[in-house]
Parts: C-alpha cells; structure tokens; sequence
C-alpha cells in the first residue's frame, strides 16, 4: 500500500474529463483543490476512446490529463474501461454480447452488457489492461486499479452453458452423483449425460421451479465473474505488485457471492446509495456487510452521491448536513474514503440530472460544492487517524449468499421471503441498543464473539454447523430463528426432522411451519416465569412464519398467542455445555428483539459505548491502541449523548467535551483521547 493510501482518507470521485475540454478540465483541477479532493477515479467508460478499433490505441488524451492531474498532485484510481465494450467489439464478434434468461440475444448497448465467459471479450479486456498496466504503472499519482464497473449481468449463452457443463463435473464428478445431489428423480429431471445440461430459462420456467439449477447457475456465474476480474486484474497485479486491484460492488449485492467475488479482490470497494426514505440502520448494515468481506478490513466506499440520483423514482436534493452525515456513517463503520459518483455533472445523456460535486453551473458557490469542501476540511483534520482502524466487536451475525439465494429460489413457505430484511431486523435491535456487529461467513472463526445471531440460517453446511456447537459448548449465546438448518449445501432438505445439525444445541425439533397472510398475526406469550425475572412484556405480536416446536430439553420461555397451536411453544433456549442457545420460532415485532438484545448485553456483559437519548448511532474504530468514537445524531427531534466522566476531544472542532452533550439532527462528532 503506497504512503498515499496509508496517510489520507480518500476524498473525491468518478471523474470522466475525456466529456469536456482541456479549459473545463483546468477549472475543476482548480475547484478539486479548493475541495480539499485528493483522488479522481477515472476513465471508467472509455474503451472506445482509448481503443478506437481493434488494437488501435489512442492514450494521448489520457496521457495529458494524467500530466495535469500529476501536476497538480493529485492521485487517482485508474479504471480499465471493460465495464463497456466498444460497438466496434460487439459487431466484431457477436459472441460477446450476452444471452439473456428468456434465450434472446442482446444488442450492442448500455453497459455491463457482454458475456464475462466471452473469450474474445475476455482477451481484448486483457489487452487493454496489459497496455494501460504498462504505460501507467509508473506514473506519480497512480493509486490503483479500479476494474470494469459493478459486474452482475448473467449470461446464458452456448459458450457459458458449456462451461456450466464443465463447472458441474468438476464440482460432482459423475453424473450419478449429480441426479443424486439434485434429486432428478423428482418430475422427472434425470439427466444421462453432461450434454442435456441446460442453464435456468424462462422457455421452460427452469428458473422457477428448480431450485438446485438456479442455486447452481447463480454459484457458477459468480464463479466466471471473479474469473473475469482476475484475467485483468492479474496483469495490473504484475506491473503494481504493491497497489490495490479491485471493481465496485454494485447497489444490488445479491446477484453476486461478494465472498467469493473478494477472493480475488484486494480490498472491498463499494457503491453507497441509500434511498431518501431508508433508514440509517439499513445503510449501517450494508456497511457492516461491506467491511465483513475482508474479514473486518477497512474498505473503500468508491461512490455515493454528492447531491440527488437520477434514477430514483423521486430525486430528492440531499438536505443541508445530509451528504456530511452518510460520509461519517462509511467512515464510522470502517470505510477509509468518501468518494462520489461524480465530480461534474455529465452534459448529457442518461444521467445529466444526477447529482455532482460540480454541477452544470460549473460554479464553486454552490451550496453542494460548499458543503463538500467543508467535508474535505474536516476529512484533512483526521488525518491518518483512522485509516486501517479496526472494528472490534463482542457479536457476530452470520450472513451468507448461497442461503440468500436458497432462502429466496424456495417455492414456499412464503412469497414474502426477504433474506436482507429479515437479517435488518435483527441487526436493528442492535444498531438501536448500539452494539455493533461483525457480519460473519459460514466459514468464519466465532471462537472471539460473545454472542452469535444466524437468523434464517436455512442452508447449513455441515462444519459451519459443527462451528456453531464448538461454540455454545465453550460458553457462547447462540440465537437461531425459524427456518433454521432446512438443508445442506446442495438444497436437498435433511431427513430427520429440522433444525437437522443444529437440534442438540438447540434442544427441540420443529414439525411443521405455518405462512401467515400479510395482515395475519399471531403472538408471544412470555411465560409468567421469565417475565418477572427479564423484564420482558407479557406479549408480543408476531407474523411471516410460525413454526410448531418440540423441545427436546431446550427451556419454554414463550407461547404462541393464537391459532391452533395457541399454548405451544415459540420461544426457547437450550443450556449446552457452557452456553445457552435461544430459538425464536417465529417472527417478533422489533420490541421483543429490543427485550431480547437488552437481555444478551446484561447476560453476556456487553455494553454500549455510551448512553444515548434518542436515535444517535456511534461506533468505535480502533488504531495502534486509540479509539475513535464516531457519533451521529439520526434523530430528526435531536438527540443527547451522554459521555459521563470521559473526556474527550472532538477531532473536528478541537473542543473538549464531557458530561452530557446535546445534538441537533445530523450533527457529527469524531472523539478521540487526544
Ligand atoms: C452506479 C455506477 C455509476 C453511476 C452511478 C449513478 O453506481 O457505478 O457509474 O451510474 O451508479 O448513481
Ligand atoms: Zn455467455
């Protein structure tokens, strides 16, 4: 990692100046200085410009606009433009143009629009890598290689079902153990040989009603995908062995394995667009999520928008202080940047109307161009102070793509399945009690949590729960819901009785599930036992699913309000080695989540960084023995925090502060001890 990278926050953004003359160009390096900019990422959309025809190459104009960036000492993120091909490309050669779900062959247009097992696409990608690798490699302001752009689209082309033959062989071997695995023998899907091997389709409703083709598919595009990645992002690694190499991960997280998509990634880089009306905790998640892909590591933020979107149904202006506070939020949750999608507005075309820190004005007086350039004040402030700071947390909750993926490829037990939100409740509880979360793989080491939360845990591979036992036993608080340890990594459900792995731990089995109409509740009753000792409500509402328990040991703590199967038990925990295991059969209302996490701090002596009144969110980074506590009033009526006898610095204004402190929506402030 370069000095560069080590010493600042990254503050700037997406920058196409190949859309404008060198005289505009000129002014923005003007406007970027009175920002307090320190890194452009660019040419992310220019193969055609740079590669005019097939091994023609142009790099003059980049040429210069890297000497004016280099010599006004700014640095950048150099972008191979393989998120786009050229025209002359698709027409070339129409392989590779992508197939889609319903078999139709694309036209040459927008972007991410090519087939990622294309060789031919692969090849010309690789050579224009290889060019930009080896005239660039040396230059002063280069930072690292930012590869295509947000990779997601699927083919489903003759090339790609190919390999997916060649995928399945290699991942099962013989035929024999794939109709077994699938379990073919139902509706008749027996294959007998490699070659009927098709990719989900829409032709035949394929991509609705199988499920172990369509989990398949989604692994093996990943797959080819991070392939993709590699086959440029090897030759950048060659000539810059000590920059980082990596795409941003688009909006839509789902489409991909980001964990296995970050195998290949140095380092996390991600797009951050929360809507207007979504809450803090969502894009708190998301965050957490993000800095989860490296196993805690720090990452980039590389977009969020200076001011509105475009392509929202409703392009809401940014309110005054509202770009500062989803900056602190990247920060606060372990992004070492706040980059921006984009620094001047494009002239035309699809996204004119989306926001820039530069808008068509061109102007510096702007109220956008002005709040950005405090933030590029304040950033400066920081310093390196928090760049590589860690996140140390006392919780872990697991979340993984291919239960994701099963959970919602499922025909039953509801159409409502939504894995995200699902995990968001529960990672609300905590946000709003102020215990930060590491989100965690089925793969990951739990040995250094106290708690662990593996909500909808469906998809169960057998060491993860062998994992999650090794746990409990050595004294950890394990909490499981309904729909736990369904099936394996294949999607073939477990015979005898779920939550399969996981029914010792959990000391009960589950009979069947029941699916509730939207509107439909049913009720906690909390037994008249736990409530006194916890402080517990005497019910809450519940909803989605109700599964019918049976302990087989584990403790009843709450029954079903309604229903038939009103009086049965929905709420257990199960006393295992020197740990408990809760089980939460169905769905509560956030308040009995609140109760639940309230409990599991007193119980398991885990604490808030401070009190609070009101929504205001912090978190703690740590570094070389240093904290930085981060805090972020998302309290529309305002809020307080309460430091007690600490005192501490505020790194933004220099003031010292203790006791209880009052804030005003949106406010912001970064303590440290110094
Ligand atoms: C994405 C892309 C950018 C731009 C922004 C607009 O994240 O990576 O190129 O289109 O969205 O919000
Ligand atoms: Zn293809």
């Amino acid at each position: 990692m370069s000095d560069f990278l080590k010493n600042n926050i990254l503050f700037g953004g997406d920058y196409n100046p190949d859309q404008w003359g060198d005289e505009v160009l000129k002014q923005d390096i003007e406007s970027f200085k009175k920002a307090g900019i320190n890194l452009v990422t660019l040419p992310v959309f220019s193969w055609t410009k740079l590669e005019p025809a097939e091994n023609e190459y142009t790099f003059e104009w980049l040429d210069q606009i890297l000497d004016r960036l280099d010599e006004a000492g700014l640095h950048y993120f150099l972008a191979t433009p393989t998120g786009a091909q050229p025209a002359w490309l698709s027409t070339l050669y129409p392989e590779v143009l992508p197939v889609d779900i319903a078999g139709r062959k694309r036209t040459h247009g927008t972007r991410v629009n090519f087939c990622v097992n294309s060789k031919k696409y692969r090849e010309r990608a690789a050579a224009l890598a290889g060019k930009l690798a080896e005239r660039y490699s040396e230059r002063k302001g280069l930072a690292g290689w930012h590869v295509a752009n947000e990779y997601g689209t699927f083919c489903y082309c003759e090339n790609c079902q190919r390999k997916f033959r060649l995928w399945l062989k290699n991942r099962y071997g013989t035929l024999e153990e794939l109709n077994k695995r699938w379990n073919t023998a139902f509706w008749n899907r027996t294959l007998t040989s490699f070659e009927e091997i098709m990719p989900p389709s829409e032709l035949n409703d394929d991509c609705i009603v199988n499920p172990a083709l369509k989990l398949s598919y989604q692994r093996f595009m990943t797959d080819s995908t991070a392939e993709c990645f590699e086959n440029e992002a090897k030759l950048l690694k060659q000539a810059t062995p000590g920059l980082p190499v990596f795409t941003n991960i688009a909006g839509n997280i789902k489409v991909l394995d980001q964990n296995r998509m970050l195998k290949v990634m140095d380092i996390v880089g991600w797009d951050n667009y929360p809507a207007p009306d979504d809450p803090p905790s969502l894009s708190a998640m998301y965050h957490d999520i993000m800095r989860g892909l490296k196993d805690g590591s720090s990452y980039y933020v590389m977009e969020q928008s200076p001011n509105q979107q475009n392509w929202q149904p409703y392009n809401k202006i940014k309110r005054p202080g509202e770009v500062r506070s989803i900056a602190y939020q990247g920060l606060a949750h372990g992004s070492d940047s706040v980059l921006f999608f984009q620094m001047r507005q494009s002239a035309a075309g699809q996204e004119k109307f989306h926001g820039a820190v530069i808008s068509h004005s061109g102007r510096t007086d702007t109220r956008i161009f002005k709040e950005i350039s405090g933030l590029g004040a304040e950033l400066k402030k920081l310093g390196s102070s928090i760049i590589g700071a860690e996140t140390r947390c006392e919780v872990g909750m697991i979340m993984d793509w291919s239960n994701w993926w099963a959970l919602e490829n499922n025909s039953g037990p509801t159409i409502d399945m939504d894995y995200i939100s699902e995990l968001h409740r529960y990672y609300c509880a905590l946000y709003s009690n102020n215990i930060q979360v590491d989100f965690l793989k089925t793969t990951s080491d739990l040995s250094g949590y106290k708690v662990i939360l593996a909500p909808l845990l469906y998809m169960l591979p057998a060491d993860t729960a062998k994992k999650l036992i090794q746990f409990t036993e050595n004294g950890g608080t394990l909490i499981a819901t309904y729909m736990t340890g369904w099936a394996d990594e294949d999607d073939r459900c477990v015979y005898g009785a779920y939550p399969g792995l996981l029914r010792d731990v959990l000391g009960l089995w589950a009979e069947e599930t029941d699916a509730l109409f939207p509107d439909e509740r049913n009720g906690i009753c909390i037994t008249e036992e736990f409530r006194r000792k916890e402080g517990f409500d005497q019910v809450y509402s519940s909803d989605f699913l109700c599964e019918r328990i049976h302990p087989e040991g584990a403790r009843v703590l709450g029954f079903y309000k309604d229903d038939f199967y009103s009086g049965e038990p929905c709420f257990t925990v199960n006393e295992f080695g020197k740990g408990r295991a809760y089980y939460i059969a169905t769905r509560p209302e956030p308040a009995f989540l609140d109760a639940l996490i309230k409990l599991l701090m007193k119980d398991c002596r885990i604490s808030a960084p401070f009190p609070v009144e009101g929504a205001v969110e912090i978190t703690v980074r740590e570094k070389n023995n240093n904290k930085t506590y981060f805090v972020i009033c998302q309290d529309p009526e305002g809020g307080l925090i309460d430091l007690g006898a600490e005192t501490l610095t505020d790194r933004l204004t220099g003031e010292t502060l203790s006791g209880s402190v009052k804030l005003r929506f949106r406010d912001v402030l970064v303590l440290g001890n110094d």
